[in-house]
């Protein structure tokens, strides 16, 4: 069988998210079909420093350990979020908002001590995660970063970054992405970042998608936009739940065969796009591995299972597969 990282090592690197389950349940699929992994919640914030400078590296260190026995390269995700960072990092001891300089004196300690860590082995970092705004004009997502630090709060994080680990890529990663309105915002904000000299040397596309959404037409317009910002781009999270929007059923216990042929549809014509891209992607990564798993289980709708993937939830291969290494 051909595998997924054989097709395309001529034009992108093939990547899955993981976790400590999928780590011990999925160890053959990863060495035969990826070249990337992600961790998929074990370097945020939250889980690598739970408490004040107490950092526990355990897990990212155990797959940066599997990744590099087996040749797999591994992505850095995420050292600046609105979500899952804890409170504290933001306040004082009297629980107050810690000043501007205090708060860029404590990223730049965070990413020190993260990057550092792994420097010259993650090959690209997630620097910042969904800073852009998904409501009309609003160009930056309130938070705690836009309110203590202010807009520049993402030139700092680059910069930390890149003295942290000069060869590292650096990327700006969002979702929506390609949504008209908000792709320009995300264009804008990384042309301006270029314009200011800012370490920056890669837009995530993260492609939570679905069978009915978003149109190819708009995909193909958001790899075109971004490629002409002339830096490189990473098909970061890719998922393709079987439901639209608005379907809100939960009493499926198994994709029905139009869902998996839609399905096999779609990520054929996806992969197609980035084919015709390839000269600007340089990685395409999935938000998991086998149907077994996924985020969007319960996720927007509670009790209700979603299967996006190319493995079904015994690991065998499912028609988007073959569709895809065509
Ligand atoms: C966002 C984040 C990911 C993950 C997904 C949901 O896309 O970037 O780290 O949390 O949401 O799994």
């Amino acid at each position: 069988m051909k595998t997924l990282k054989e097709r395309f090592k001529q034009q992108f690197l093939i990547g899955a998210a993981v976790n400590g389950n999928i780590m011990k349940e999925n160890q053959d699929l990863l060495k035969m079909h990826y070249n990337s992994i992600t961790a998929e919640n074990e370097m945020k914030f939250e889980e690598i420093c739970p408490e004040p400078g107490l950092y526990n590296f355990e897990l990212p260190d155990q797959f940066l350990a599997f990744a590099e026995e087996h040749g797999i390269g591994m992505r850095g995700h995420t050292l600046v979020w609105h979500n899952q960072t804890p409170a504290w990092f933001f306040m004082d001891d009297e629980g107050n908002d810690v000043s501007r300089e205090e708060l860029l004196k404590r990223l730049h300690s965070h990413i020190n001590t993260v990057v550092k860590r792994y420097r010259g082995r993650v090959y690209a970092w997630d620097v910042v995660n969904e800073a852009v705004s998904d409501h009309g004009e609003e160009v930056y997502r309130p938070s705690k970063w836009t309110e203590i630090i202010g807009e520049d709060f993402l030139d700092y994080a680059f910069q930390y970054a890149h003295e942290a680990d000069p060869n590292a890529l650096l990327f700006y990663n969002d979702y929506n992405e390609t949504n008209p309105v908000k792709r320009e915002k995300i264009y804008r904000l990384v042309k301006g970042m270029l314009a200011r000299n800012v370490p920056i040397h890669g837009i995530g596309l993260q492609a939570h998608w679905s069978l009915y959404h978003p149109a190819y037409e708009e995909i193909e317009e958001a790899l075109k936009r971004y490629s002409e910002l002339g830096l490189t781009l990473h098909i970061t999270e890719m998922d393709v739940s079987v439901y639209a929007f608005d379907d809100k059923r939960t009493d499926l216990v198994k994709p029905t065969e139009e869902m998996l042929h839609l399905q096999a549809e779609r990520y054929e014509h996806f992969f197609k796009l980035f084919e015709a891209y390839a000269e600007n992607i340089s990685a395409v990564t999935f938000w998991g591995v086998t149907d077994n798993y996924t985020w969007l289980n319960n996720f927007p709708v509670k009790g209700r299972k979603n299967w996006p993937f190319l493995f079904d939830a015994n690991a065998v291969p499912k028609p988007a597969f073959y569709r895809v290494i065509k």
